[in-house]
């Protein structure tokens, strides 16, 4: 019998070890490729994706001790925040080679549900783990500003 989770809203049973890693299940058991691999050493929140609304390094939770629901990129357009922040990502242009950005995204939809209008203190605070290569940085700021 696999580990139950929750995820997007949906019932699913991994079937791997306690403790595989949630990056690992999510794209090799489910096939859901959009939570992307960076370190692999919670470094650099290109694998971030919500518990209960909390952003969660997923490369470092082991599938055997998930506390809630998850909530990947794949589900992010479920909720009328989350469109609105991807509208705001699109229209703004902010990816550049676009690796980092889903964990971005995940972040920002984090801090934009408990605080709806940060400032750029609050919002350097709440993404400074999530590293971007591109240096995509001012772009992202104002994505989540518009959202
Ligand atoms: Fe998880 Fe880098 S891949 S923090
Ligand atoms: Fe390239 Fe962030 S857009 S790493």
């Amino acid at each position: 019998m696999g580990i139950p989770a929750v995820v997007n809203g949906r019932d699913v049973e991994f079937d791997g070890s306690a403790d595989m890693p949630l990056l690992w299940a999510l794209r090799d058991l489910l096939g859901m490729t959009g939570t992307k691999f960076g370190c692999g050493i919670g470094q650099c929140g290109a694998c971030t994706v919500l518990i209960d609304g909390r952003p969660v390094r997923s490369c470092m939770v082991p599938i055997g001790e998930i506390d809630g629901a998850v909530t990947t990129i794949e589900g992010i357009s479920a909720t009328e925040e989350g469109r609105r922040i991807q509208k705001a990502w699109l229209s703004l242009e902010v990816v550049q080679c676009g690796y980092c950005q889903c964990g971005q995204i995940m972040a920002a939809s984090a801090l934009l549900a408990r605080n709806p209008n940060p400032d750029d203190r609050a919002i350097d605070i709440a993404m400074s783990g999530n590293i971007c290569r591109c240096c995509t940085y001012v772009r992202i700021r104002e994505a989540i500003k518009e959202a």
